[in-house]
């Protein structure tokens, strides 16, 4: 079974065909940068442009980072206001002609990860968190998938990502350390609402996972995402294959 996976972020868009069945990528990523914000038409027009680098004629999936409600996405934090409200469905669908399943980002991203990479065969509660230009979040119980907005929880009066987002990190050039204290804070938060049992790290930053998990004391098992940078594109595919 096979879907292009297609992972819409704060500064590119990123898409690949997968094999749903391993969560293998079957060729080389294709991204397109976003320096400026793209307008909903924009933004489907450089869809159909990796549909089209790969000449693809099957199921697409696409990760999008907002709120996904129905066939709508109803937030947009960080891409272009004129999301918030569009039937996202409908719009990608029309562009590229061909079936298409939209979710959050992070729901994505925990999808792979509990399927093929660090929460493979784990059937407890987990949280799946990743840090990026804004943070996402998503919830397993038993294997069913929540998504869910703990990016956006309220702490020192703002949104928490815009205190523990990695690119809050890099903007405000903290040190691990502060950086670290902070995202701790807001785990602890985290833990006396959701008490998870394990926790798993995504984002580029969890590459460098030794440089801060030291400061993060949970109750949970902490663990990086495995999949690095591809995470939110084999789990959009696999949300198109289970949506056909
Ligand atoms: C959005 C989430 C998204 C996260 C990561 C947040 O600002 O509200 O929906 O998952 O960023 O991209």
């Amino acid at each position: 079974m096979k879907a292009l996976g297609i992972d819409i972020g704060g500064s590119a868009l990123k898409g690949a065909p997968v094999d749903t069945n391993t969560g293998k990528l079957l060729a080389e990523r294709f991204r397109i940068e976003t320096p400026e914000r793209l307008t909903p038409a924009q933004m489907a027009k450089a869809v159909v442009d990796i549909a089209e680098h790969f000449q693809w004629r099957g199921p697409i999936g696409i990760g999008f980072p907002g709120v996904i409600f129905g066939p709508k996405i109803l937030t947009s934090s960080n891409l272009h206001k004129d999301f918030i409200g569009c039937d996202g469905d409908k719009l990608f669908t029309k562009a590229t002609g061909l079936p298409v399943g939209l979710i959050n980002d992070a729901a994505a991203a925990g999808f792979a990860e509990m399927r093929f990479g660090a929460g493979r065969g784990f059937a407890g509660k987990a949280l799946l968190l990743t840090l990026g230009t804004g943070v996402g979040s998503a919830l397993f119980y038993r294997g069913t998938l929540i998504p869910c907005e703990l990016g956006h929880l309220p702490m020192k009066g703002k949104s928490a990502e815009k205190r523990v987002a990695a690119s809050v990190k890099e903007g405000k050039d903290l040190s691990w350390e502060k950086w670290g204290h902070r995202l701790n804070e807001y785990i602890a938060i985290l833990e006396k609402i959701i008490w998870p049992e394990l926790i798993i790290i995504g984002g580029g930053v969890s590459a460098k996972h030794e440089k801060f998990f030291k400061y993060i004391k949970t109750r949970a098992k902490l663990v990086p995402a495995e999949f690095f940078n591809e995470s939110g594109i084999v789990g959009a595919a696999l949300n198109a294959e289970e949506q056909r």
